[in-house]
């Protein structure tokens, strides 16, 4: 990737997930209970990218377990997806207190676990689960109404942003948008 290569004295998921339980590279960490690294098959041909972990998540230190993590399940299986073939992680691996957006410095402390993820999973798509990770994965400024379903391309991975679950619990008028970009997302994995 062209992704700055920080963290390469790590050699595999397994290394970089037990480097990332212990991170104290910011302080989010002081106020969560625990990380969120991610889980999924880590062969993935596919992988989702979300913002940051809520309180469920936290607790049960899963990605998208809670509302936003059912929604999500849902939308995979009815696209033809199992969300075990898949792999699902956010941006930011600790919970902001109070469910508040990551900072930029927080989500760029942070930013580095990612890209060590995306290096051993190889997958050859990501979806890009809302804005944060649209900015840091496609664009700094970009917006997700205006690239949502675009296909991007980066170190020959292909990358689909989308709208993230949450937004749709809150905005029913994103559901179909978000079910033609899947069925696009679903065609892409299975070229
Ligand atoms: N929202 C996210 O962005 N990620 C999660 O893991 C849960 C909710």
């Amino acid at each position: 990737m062209e992704w700055l290569l920080q963290l390469d004295y790590l050699n595999n998921l397994d290394e970089l997930e037990r480097y990332c339980l212990q991170c104290r590279r910011c302080k989010l960490r002081n106020t969560s209970s625990r990380v969120v690294f991610g889980e999924g098959d880590s062969a993935a041909k596919l992988m989702l990218v979300g913002e940051a972990p809520g309180a469920e998540e936290e607790q049960q230190g899963r990605p998208f377990v809670g509302n936003a993590g059912k929604l999500l399940n849902k939308i995979l299986t009815a696209s033809g997806f199992r969300r075990e073939e898949v792999y699902i992680t956010n941006v930011v691996k600790c919970r902001p207190p109070g469910n508040r957006n990551p900072t930029k410095e927080e989500a760029d402390c942070c930013f580095v676990y990612l890209a060590r993820q995306i290096e051993f999973i190889q997958p050859r798509l990501i979806v890009c689960l809302g804005l944060l990770a649209t900015r840091y994965l496609v664009h700094r400024e970009a917006s997700v109404s205006a690239v949502r379903g675009s296909l991007f391309t980066k170190g020959g991975i292909k990358i689909v942003p989308t709208y993230h679950p949450a937004a749709l619990l809150h905005d029913a008028s994103r559901k179909k948008p978000v079910w033609r970009d899947f069925k696009k997302i679903r065609k892409l994995y299975l070229q």
